[in-house]
């Protein structure tokens, strides 16, 4: 069920029983497993209840009990077995609660790892009122677009300028707190080329709901073609749109800010 959604070939990492590849694929199996095995519980809880409800209902039938036997106030049930249902029920919950903490927990542990791959792009990520700067390895400084490439691992450094933000993809399932004077580091692979949006996500002024970016996930070989063209102070030609955008969105402030 789990992996129908996403080709294996996207994920030569994945091995065993902890899922790993991109964010979104090792939430959506978390979702997944939670899911079944919810169910499955509540399926067999609900039916042997209504299979109970049903035998010992009252007038005749198979397992109808005799007025005689029925349990009064203060009695406790004898018989069946020695209490051998209840231990069995109590083994098998055990079993599936310490199972899906130790998985969560082995999964969530990559997530916080981040995949070992010296093959990501590092990318600083500086939250202002109301914006964000994202800073390339080269130096290329651009504000309200980050650009990245499909299929790598993009391993975030996150801070402010000033008071404490929060930088999330929700798409992409990335949320660090960006925390003055503190660096916060995070990571995502997009493995969709498209256009997703990051956005703030802590209360932080008048402009907080303007506070948001673009980030535009490129075939690998256009994105290099883009990094190639990028130069330390400047943003490129095809980043004036977006800065015009931003100088837009900017200029909210004054209005917005009391
Ligand atoms: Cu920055 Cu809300």
């Amino acid at each position: 069920m789990v992996t129908e959604l996403v080709p294996a070939a996207a994920f030569p990492l994945q091995s065993g029983l902890v899922p790993r590849g991109t964010r979104t694929f090792v939430f959506e199996s978390i979702f997944e497993v939670f899911l079944l095995l919810g169910t499955l519980v509540g399926v067999v809880v609900v039916g042997y209840m209504l299979y109970n409800a049903y035998k010992y209902r009252s007038g005749s039938g198979n397992g109808h009990i005799d007025d005689e036997d029925r349990l009064v106030l203060g009695e406790l049930p004898s018989g069946s077995g020695g209490g051998r249902k209840l231990f069995t029920s109590f083994f098998m919950s055990m079993i599936i609660v310490v199972s899906l903490v130790s998985w969560t927990y082995l999964t969530l542990l990559y997530v916080e790892e981040g995949p070992s791959d010296a093959e990501s792009l590092d990318v600083e990520v500086e939250g202002y009122q109301f914006g964000w700067r994202f800073t390339y390895p080269n130096g290329h400084t651009t504000d309200g677009v980050l650009r990245v490439p499909a299929d790598r691992p993009v391993q975030l450094t996150i801070t402010t300028a000033d008071v404490f933000h929060n930088f999330g993809i929700t798409e992409l399932r990335v949320k660090s707190d960006a925390i003055p004077g503190q660096e916060t580091e995070t990571w995502f692979t997009a493995d969709e080329p498209g256009t997703y949006t990051a956005q703030c996500y802590e209360l932080c002024g008048a402009g907080h709901s303007y506070m948001s970016a673009e980030v535009i996930v490129m075939p690998p070989d256009e994105y290099e073609a883009w990094y190639a063209n990028t130069t330390a102070d400047n943003a490129t030609a095809s980043e004036s749109s977006a800065d015009e955008s931003v100088a837009a969105k900017s200029s909210l402030r004054p209005a917005v800010v009391p």
